[in-house]
C-alpha cells in the first residue's frame, strides 16, 4: 500500500487535505514518518480482546531463602558467564517520566542532598560493583527516545561516562507512537508533524534490531540480556547470582521480584496465564485473587515486577516476529486544530498506543521468578514526593550506605 492508499483505508483523509497546505520538504517529511507507521497499532483502540486475559493461576520461583542456600554456586555460574562476555545489559531511558515532571531526562535528576549525584550516575555505580566482582565488564545498551536521545548522550559524554569505558557504551534511539483523537484521526503537533511519543518499553527490542545491536550483541557472543529500569536507583545490575540462578534453571527468563507488601498493592505481580509465565496489573486482579493463599500462608500472587529481567538471546530473536499485545492509554495530547492553534487540552482527547515489556515475558515462554530484598534492590523514583518518590529512593539509598 502507498502511503496515499494507507491514508484513505484507515480514514485519514484529514492527512491528506492537512498536505496540501504543506511545502515540499514538510510534505516530504511527514510521508517519510506516515510510510514507517504501524497502520494496525492505530486502530487498537477499537480491539479491546487484544487484551482478554486466560487463565491466571500462582507461579513458583525461587525465594530469597531459597537463593541464599546456593548463593555461591549461582553466582560462580553467572560470573563466569560475564567473563566469558554472554551477559549485556540494556538500559531502559525512553519514557517521558511525566510524574517526576522534570523536563530533563529522568537519568538526569540529582538525588544528592550534600553532592551532586545522578540517577545515571548511581546506576553506573551499581553496575561497577559487578564488574569488580566477577572481573569484567558488562556492554552497556543505553535506550533513549528521540525526545531525549541528544541530551542523554550529551550527559554521558560531559560526565565521561561516569568511568565506564566508552567501548562498552552504545545508544539506541527507541520508535515512536502518533497519538489519535477519540474518533481514531491522526493528531498533528506541528503543520507537519505527528503529535508522536515513545512506543512503550516494550518496544525495546525492535528498536535495539533497527539499529543492528542485536547483530552487535551476537558478535560479542552475548546469551543472556539483563533489561532494567532507568529509575531504580538501588538497581542491581547483570547481577551474577541472579545471571546463574537463570542459567541453572534452563529457563528462557528469569524475573526479579519483591514480595507485596499488601495484597492490593499497586504492582504488577509474575503468574501464570494458561500455563504460561505472565505478568497481570494489580487493577486485573479480583479481590479475591488479590487475597488468596497457599498452604503455607503466603500470599499466592505475591511476586511483585521491578522491571528488571534476563531474556536468553536466541529466543528473543525467535519471538521477534511474534505481536505484542498494544496497550491504549487515555491522554491528554497537545495537538493542532483546524485553525492552526496549538491546544493544550485540560482533559484527555486521545488515544496513545504503548508495548510494554511485561508483555514478552508471557512470549518467552519460560520464566524463573528471582526474589530479592525490597529494601536492598528497589527504590524507584516515579514521583516528586510521596510514594516512589524522590524522598523514598533518598532514604533507601542511605539505609544501603550511599552518601547523599
Ligand atoms: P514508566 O512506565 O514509569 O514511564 O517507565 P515513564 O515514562 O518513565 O514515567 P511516567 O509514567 O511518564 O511518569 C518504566 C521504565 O520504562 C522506560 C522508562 O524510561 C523507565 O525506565 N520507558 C517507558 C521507555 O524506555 N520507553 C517508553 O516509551 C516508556
Amino acid at each position: 500500500m502507498t502511503v496515499e492508499e494507507a491514508l484513505r483505508y484507515y480514514g485519514q483523509e484529514h492527512v491528506l487535505k492537512r498536505c496540501e497546505n504543506l511545502t515540499a520538504a514538510e510534505r516530504e517529511e511527514l510521508y517519510a514518518r506516515l510510510s514507517v507507521l504501524d497502520w494496525e497499532m492505530l486502530t487498537a483502540w477499537k480491539r479491546p480482546e487484544n487484551l482478554k486475559r486466560g487463565r491466571i493461576s500462582p507461579i513458583s520461583g525461587l525465594t530469597k531463602e531459597d537463593i541464599a542456600a546456593r548463593r555461591e554456586e549461582y553466582f560462580r555460574i553467572g560470573a563466569e558467564a560475564i567473563r566469558a562476555g554472554k551477559v549485556a545489559a540494556v538500559l531502559l531511558a525512553g519514557g517521558q517520566g511525566t510524574r517526576l515532571g522534570s523536563p530533563a531526562p529522568k537519568g538526569m535528576f540529582n538525588i544528592g542532598l550534600t553532592r551532586p549525584l545522578y540517577i545515571f550516575e548511581q546506576l553506573i555505580s551499581n553496575l561497577m560493583d559487578v564488574v569488580k566482582a566477577a572481573g569484567a565488564y558488562v556492554p552497556l545498551y543505553i535506550m533513549t527516545s528521540e525526545k531525549n536521545d541528544a541530551e542523554t548522550r550529551a550527559f554521558f559524554e560531559e560526565h565521561n561516562n561516569f568511568g565506564y569505558p566508552q567501548s562498552e557504551i552504545k545508544f539506541f534511539v527507541q520508535d515512536m507512537a502518533p497519538s489519535v483523537d477519540f474518533e481514531g484521526k491522526l493528531l498533528f503537533e506541528e503543520r507537519g508533524k505527528l503529535a508522536l511519543s515513545p512506543n512503550g518499553n516494550g518496544g525495546w527490542y525492535s528498536s535495539m534490531q533497527r539499529a543492528g545491536l542485536d547483530a552487535d550483541m551476537a558478535r560479542r557472543g552475548v546469551e543472556w540480556i539483563n533489561v532494567f529500569a532507568v529509575d531504580n536507583v538501588l538497581q542491581r545490575i547483570a547481577d551474577p547470582v541472579f545471571v546463574g540462578a537463570t542459567i541453572k534453571s534452563g529457563l528462557m527468563s528469569g524475573a526479579k521480584v519483591v514480595r507485596k507488601c499488601e495484597p492490593r498493592e499497586r504492582v504488577g505481580v509474575l503468574c501464570l496465564e494458561d500455563g504460561l509465565p505472565s505478568v497481570v496489573e494489580y487493577y486485573e486482579l479480583t479481590e479475591e485473587m488479590a487475597n488468596e493463599r497457599l498452604e503455607d500462608g503466603t500470599l499466592a500472587y505475591s511476586f511483585g515486577v521491578i522491571l528488571n529481567y534476563l531474556f536468553h538471546a536466541k529466543r528473543l530473536g525467535e519471538i521477534a516476529a511474534e505481536k505484542i499485545p498494544v496497550h491504549v492509554v487515555k491522554k491528554k495530547v497537545p495537538y493542532l486544530n483546524e485553525a492552526g492553534e496549538l491546544i493544550s487540552p485540560q482533559t484527555e482527547n486521545g488515544y496513545k498506543f504503548e508495548t510494554l515489556i511485561l508483555d514478552m515475558v508471557r512470549l518467552m515462554g519460560s520464566c524463573l521468578p528471582f526474589e530479592v530484598e525490597r529494601e536492598r534492590e528497589f527504590a524507584p523514583v516515579k514521583n516528586r514526593t510521596g510514594t516512589d518518590s524522590v524522598d523514598t529512593a533518598r532514604a533507601l539509598l542511605q539505609k544501603n550506605g550511599v552518601q547523599l
